[in-house]
């Protein structure tokens, strides 16, 4: 079996580029992540017990600047628990943009709420506040603005155009590190998500976050973690709960992977600035959304969006960029085009984004050269 070192070996600069292939993610895991988890197996705490779990929540709401962080199974259970704790239900109206990944949208459907879409910004490729305020009715309950590919929605802004009972659920899955005037992702949020997989920046393999900021609603988001269960009370369940915990195993690596999160964010930070960089003078063929002044980025995934309507090209372009070994992602489909979520109204700008953009590789393995090779392919293919 290949160790750790030979698969970071295989995706580091050790072959001349176009020569290997260079995915589109990988997880940086070389902190105290093997000794974590070895801890846990030595001492048996394997499963939601241990001590890794608050550790883990104590450090990312210190570092994060929130009161509260409860960990989950991950990002999408995340949303779930968050829908639950607010007492959404039927009847009820929730705002999700189009333009996000699925498990937003399913959150809502999870708890019977009705999903209301909103088109996104050509520019920013996020929510405004206007569509979202345009789209309240007296059944809104909440909206879940998506900071999409990192870049933070400003909560603030969104606060301020909504009336008062209108709760804000932030779906940060894809946005940790981000900040607006210098408040992390999360901190204006009544609750908001967080997703651990391993392609995102901060990983537990699978895992997810919900933060808040009172601890009556972080009490709730445990209860139904906890498969409702009484925490005074062992097997007595006042509420139909879920199974949603984080293991201390996933934990562990969660915790070894906040001790270097400023590191983690760093590269990306390099990766993605390089290729804004490289590619500056391409803007009249692709968007690159610009990150405003008092926002900072949370790099997830650089993605660029083609400004060709030749329906076709996107996909040529990541074959070509296949062929010379490099991994890209296709936008998300936008949630009015899922079948479980059909809606006939128009979403332009969704539509324009899930059929033309292509997030590059954006992860701390990449070389400078990597990075640069990426760009001078993806030229080429843009120009064939
Ligand atoms: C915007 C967004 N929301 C929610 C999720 C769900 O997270 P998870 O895959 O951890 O369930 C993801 C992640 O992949 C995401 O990108």
């Amino acid at each position: 079996m290949a160790t750790h070192d030979q698969h970071a070996a295989q995706h580091q600069g050790v072959s001349e580029p176009g020569t290997r292939r260079i995915p589109v993610a990988y997880p940086d895991l070389q902190g105290n992540e093997m000794q974590y988890v070895t801890d846990c197996i030595a001492t048996g705490w394997v499963s939601s017990q241990g001590p890794y779990v608050k550790r883990f929540e104590d450090a990312f709401a210190e570092w994060a600047g929130v009161e509260h962080a409860v960990t989950c199974s991950n990002g999408t259970a995340a949303l779930h628990l968050a829908l639950v704790a607010l007492g959404i239900g039927p009847g009820d109206e929730v705002i999700v943009p189009s333009m996000t990944y699925v498990a937003s949208a399913n959150a809502v459907a999870y708890v019977g709420a009705d999903v209301v879409l909103v088109d996104s910004d050509p520019v920013s490729l996020n929510i405004t506040a206007d569509a979202v305020a345009a789209a309240v009715t007296p059944r809104t309950k909440a909206v879940i603005p998506v900071d999409l590919y990192g870049m933070p929605v400003d909560i603030a802004a969104l606060r301020a155009a909504l009336p008062e009972h209108v709760m804000i659920v932030e779906d940060a899955a894809e946005a940790i590190g981000a900040r607006v005037r210098g408040t992390h992702v999360g901190g204006h949020s009544d609750l908001a998500t967080f997703s651990f997989f391993g392609n995102k920046t901060l990983t537990t393999g699978e895992g997810g976050m919900v933060t808040c900021h009172t601890a009556d609603m972080a009490a709730r988001v445990r209860l139904y973690r906890d498969q409702g269960q009484d925490p005074n009370r062992t097997y007595f369940h006042p509420v139909l709960g879920f199974n949603y915990r984080l293991t201390n195993l996933q934990a562990a690596v969660g915790l070894a992977q906040m001790e270097r999160i400023e590191h983690h964010l760093g590269e990306r930070a390099r990766v993605s600035m390089r290729y804004a960089n490289r590619l500056s003078d391409l803007d009249h063929l692709v968007h690159m959304p610009p990150v405003p002044g008092d926002h900072v980025h949370g790099h997830w995934m650089f993605t660029v969006v083609l400004r060709s309507t030749d329906a076709g090209m996107r996909d040529r372009i990541r074959e070509q960029l296949a062929i010379d070994g490099i991994e890209t992602r296709p936008g998300f489909t936008p949630i009015h085009r899922l079948p479980m979520h059909a809606n006939p109204g128009a979403f332009p700008t969704a539509d324009w984004i899930g059929d033309n953009s292509i997030s590059l590789p954006t992860h701390g393995q990449l070389t400078d050269a990597d990075v640069d090779f990426v760009a001078s392919r993806l030229r080429a293919a843009l120009r064939a």
